[in-house]
């Protein structure tokens, strides 16, 4: 048998040094983690195995691979997409440009979603608008099995992604995915107890301004809220309550900065009990609300 080419002077501790210098220089906040990552993913290796291998050399082909991998990471391609997965409420979920890739913050969404329907945690239905990847709707049914949940996106593409993700993780039953421009899909007397969204909510402004790993690689339709950012909460606050038992929740992921204006919109609109939440920065992130019950 051949013995199989290597070049030496490449270990697996040396282009791991040369990586995370690299992308320190251009400014990654966690360049040596990213470059553990991208190698782990080519070697198929956990960190902790790069660590005890760390002198042994890369073969060649393995060499151009990683070459390849840091190259995507420097033109600004984000490394989710580049592993092609991003862990969410610690669950993984399979990513890629047909959508977001979830955010951290969007946990939040998830546990206001659940702590102001605990009261009838038992049954229930729930519908997400706007599910990308699907992170907040699959999250909520495998968090609370006995609910039906409906998770629908105007984009097919984003649906096929979202449905690779419920399947792979286990959200089957009740679980229904639904191609929708908003709420124009839904039967007219079609009623959940919960509605959550995390809509897009970039203003135009801001848009010019974005990380080029966000404008240039994730979905514009995912990150375009109008011209001041507030086109989806207008519309969600208006189309929301036709679709919302007495006493239904709707949850919404916002900007950092958007917190007052949604609150507004929420109680223009007529919803009570508005709470506004903030995430593990401490900055505000979700608007939630009531659709008032009946009064006997
Ligand atoms: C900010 S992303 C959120 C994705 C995912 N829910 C998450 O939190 O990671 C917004 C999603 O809304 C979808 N979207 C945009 N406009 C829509 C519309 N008019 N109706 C339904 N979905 C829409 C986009 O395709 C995108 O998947």
């Amino acid at each position: 048998m051949e013995p199989a080419q290597t070049e030496p002077q490449w270990t697996i501790a040396k282009v791991l040094s040369f990586a995370a210098a690299d992308f320190g220089k251009r400014g990654l906040e966690a360049p040596r983690l990213e470059a553990e990552l991208l190698l782990g993913h080519e070697l198929q290796m956990s960190r902790m195995q790069l660590l005890l291998d760390a002198n042994r050399p890369l073969k060649k082909d393995e060499l151009a691979r990683f070459r390849a991998l840091i190259e995507r990471r420097r033109s600004g391609e984000p490394s989710a997409y580049i592993l092609g997965k991003k862990e969410f409420y610690g669950r993984e979920f399979r990513v890629d440009r047909r959508v977001l890739i979830p955010r951290p913050e969007t946990e939040t969404l998830v546990d206001v979603a659940l702590a102001r329907t605990r009261p009838r945690s038992l049954a229930g239905r729930a519908l997400d608008v706007g599910t990308g990847s699907g992170a907040i709707a699959v999250t909520f049914a495998r968090e609370r099995p006995t609910w039906q949940v409906t998770a629908l996106d105007k984009s097919e593409d984003a649906l096929a992604v979202a449905r690779d993700n419920a399947l792979r993780l286990g959200a089957v039953w009740g679980f229904r995915l639904l191609q929708s421009d908003l709420f124009s899909a839904l039967k007219p007397a079609e009623r959940f107890e919960l509605i959550v969204s995390n809509p897009p909510y970039i203003s135009r402004e801001e848009l010019t301004t974005l990380d080029k790993g966000i404008l240039d690689f994730e979905p514009r339709m995912a990150l375009d809220g109008g011209e001041d950012g507030l086109d989806f909460y207008r519309a969600l606050v208006k189309g929301a309550p036709p679709h919302l038992t007495q006493g239904g929740v709707l949850a919404v992921e916002i900007g950092a900065d958007q917190g007052p204006a949604v609150e507004e919109l929420f109680k223009s609109a007529g919803f009570v009990d508005v709470e506004l939440t903030r995430d593990y920065g401490r900055r505000d992130r979700v608007v939630s609300g009531k659709k008032p019950a009946l009064k006997t």
